[in-house]
């Protein structure tokens, strides 16, 4: 349903964490303060990645809604967290998890975000974040995401939106080719509208700050070699079949491309992290 399952989101995953910015979590969770409770929503959670790197760094006790529109993802995203936690027992529809001595109460919510922004936000969580979502989306789309973060006062922070660059090592002749079509694939509608893509970042920076919000941005390149082969070989694939889809590059050429990528020594894919705090 949604292009990405769960195999590749846990391939991804520990990446993902490593190539976080550390400053920028650090700077919420100065912004957060103390609290006695923290409200979280995750937008397109997928199967929860991004409350396992951010929970442990934020204050407790938590209560987070993870939002996504696959319900297998939403699965996965279940019994992932369960094992991840330190104790999970069920509380009704959600979960209630603990890890670190840290409260966790988990829900679980179905939604189109393309549509239903509003009620995936509800009535005013304290921090809205996302990982890995904002370049699918349209700019029209995420000036509305803005809106409706900004009329509930709450903090933003987007983890590793793609950012267009890539740098493969050994060069490859078609690799400039290939990146070419990548990025218009990229731009494609991904239930969004056209695509923001390697845009996203830059829209969410104008969005925000529009609305009078502070804005930080901090590089998350994945830098990836010979201890994540795995990740490199279902990258180097999953490009050459968005390559196909626009035929924009001769499959002659994709095909020499993927057979040098899929045993490639090492890759380096950039992401930004942004910060967006609402002015005092
Ligand atoms: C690249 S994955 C990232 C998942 C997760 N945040 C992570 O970091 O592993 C993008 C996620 O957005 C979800 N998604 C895409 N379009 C959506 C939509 N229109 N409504 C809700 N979720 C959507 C997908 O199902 C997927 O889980």
């Amino acid at each position: 349903m949604s292009g990405f399952s769960a195999d590749w989101l846990l391939l991804r995953e520990p990446v993902d964490h490593r190539s976080r910015d550390a400053g920028l979590v650090a700077a919420l969770r100065d912004a957060l303060g103390s609290r006695d409770s923290l409200s979280v929503v995750d937008l397109g959670a997928g199967a929860g990645s991004n409350l396992r790197a951010l929970a442990p760094s934020l204050p407790g006790p938590q209560r987070w809604r993870l939002v996504d529109h696959d319900p297998a993802l939403i699965a996965a995203a279940r019994s992932r967290l369960a094992s991840w936690a330190d104790a999970a027992a069920p509380e009704g529809e959600s979960l209630r998890l603990e890890r670190d001595g840290r409260a966790i109460l988990v829900s679980f919510a179905r939604a189109d975000l393309a549509t239903g922004i509003e009620a995936a936000l509800g009535d005013g969580p304290d921090l809205v974040t996302a990982a890995a979502l904002f370049d699918l989306g349209a700019v029209a789309w995420i000036d509305a995401v803005a809106a409706a973060v900004a009329a509930r006062g709450a903090l933003f922070y987007a983890a590793l939106t793609y950012d267009g660059t890539e740098a493969w090592t050994p060069p490859h002749p078609a690799d400039a080719a290939m990146l070419a079509a990548f990025h218009a694939h990229q731009r494609g509608d991904k239930g969004f509208g056209p695509a923001a893509g390697p845009d996203a970042t830059a829209a969410l920076r104008q969005a925000f700050e529009a609305r009078g919000y502070e804005v930080r941005t901090a590089q998350s390149p994945w830098i990836l070699g010979a201890s994540d082969a795995a990740l490199i070989a279902a990258l180097a694939e999953g490009a050459a079949a968005a390559v196909r889809e626009t035929g924009l590059v001769a499959e002659r050429e994709v095909a020499a491309w993927l057979a040098a990528r899929r045993s490639g020594a090492s890759c380096a894919v950039g992401h930004l992290d942004l910060l967006a705090l609402p002015r005092r």
